[in-house]
């Protein structure tokens, strides 16, 4: 497990929307890839961040833990249970990490932990579903299939594929859809969201001013969709640089983040 005796950055964004009461302001906060990381022992130092953060609920945008485990998922599920109990509301979508631990044998022990953990918590995994909150929020949950991660090519979505997975859209309310992987981008744009919430890409591991992030998990030199703010059509999708690493600790000027999000009406 990699330990960081820093806290995470917190990046702020407020998104905007007239689908959203005048006078309604809501906060999420978003993680994504902490990958069983720990922020001090028993990780004071994100639950501080949380803390700072001052959410109304929580988002996390998948690899909570690691599919070949970089130390003790037990820990980092103590952490969920941690998180649960202080914000109650959060919407937890899988990672590809999580889809290989819950669908591929090989992965026997990491699911075990997995599955108690969240038993403890009594949260589930939002897996192609979607959730109301605060009246005119709808926030959906992307579980895509293994091909669509694998390395050295990106996989377009089939149209309609996203339409059968997780229905359409509610045009009356601000749809969030938390979507892993934001190389996809051009084909989530299809099914029409109002943003969109992504990690995977830890930033490129190594970020060079001016230009961005190096590398990608799917071996992509220089991800078009590394980190930050993108829109396109309309709709917007954010990008977390994540808040771990896994299989070898490289950031470079590249902290770990969470992010606060802030959401309100115009
Ligand atoms: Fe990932």
């Amino acid at each position: 497990m990699f330990v960081f005796n820093k806290p995470p950055v917190i990046t702020e964004y407020v998104i905007e929307s007239e689908k959203l009461k005048k006078d309604g302001e809501k906060v999420f906060a978003v993680i994504s890839d902490l990958h069983e990381c720990s922020f001090g022992t028993d990780n004071r130092l994100l639950l501080e961040a949380f803390k700072d953060i001052r959410p109304d609920a929580v988002m996390i945008a998948g690899d909570l833990i690691s599919s070949y485990s970089n130390g003790n998922p037990y820990s980092t599920m103590k952490t969920l249970d941690m998180l649960h109990k202080l914000y109650p509301l959060i919407f937890f979508a899988p990672g590809n990490h999580e889809k290989k631990i819950i669908e591929r044998p090989v992965f026997k022990r990491q699911k075990a932990c997995f599955k108690e953990g969240m038993e403890k918590t009594g949260l589930s995994l939002m897996r192609n579903e979607h959730r109301d909150v605060f009246n005119d929020i709808r926030v959906y949950g992307l579980d895509l299939d293994h091909r669509f991660y694998r390395r050295l090519i990106t996989r377009r979505i089939p149209e309609h594929m996203l339409e059968r997975l997780l229905g359409k859209t509610d045009t009356e309310k601000f749809n969030i859809l938390i979507a892993h992987d934001p190389a996809h981008f051009p084909d989530y744009i299809k099914w029409k969201p109002d943003l969109i919430l992504s990690g995977h890409v830890h930033g490129g591991l190594i970020r060079i001013p001016g230009i961005g992030g190096l590398i990608s998990p799917a071996y992509t030199l220089f991800p078009k969709y590394d980190a930050g703010l993108y829109e396109k059509d309309g709709v917007k999708m954010i990008v977390s640089r994540g808040a771990g690493s896994h299989t070898i600790n490289l950031r470079i000027n590249n902290p770990p983040e969470i992010m606060k999000l802030v959401i309100k009406g115009i």
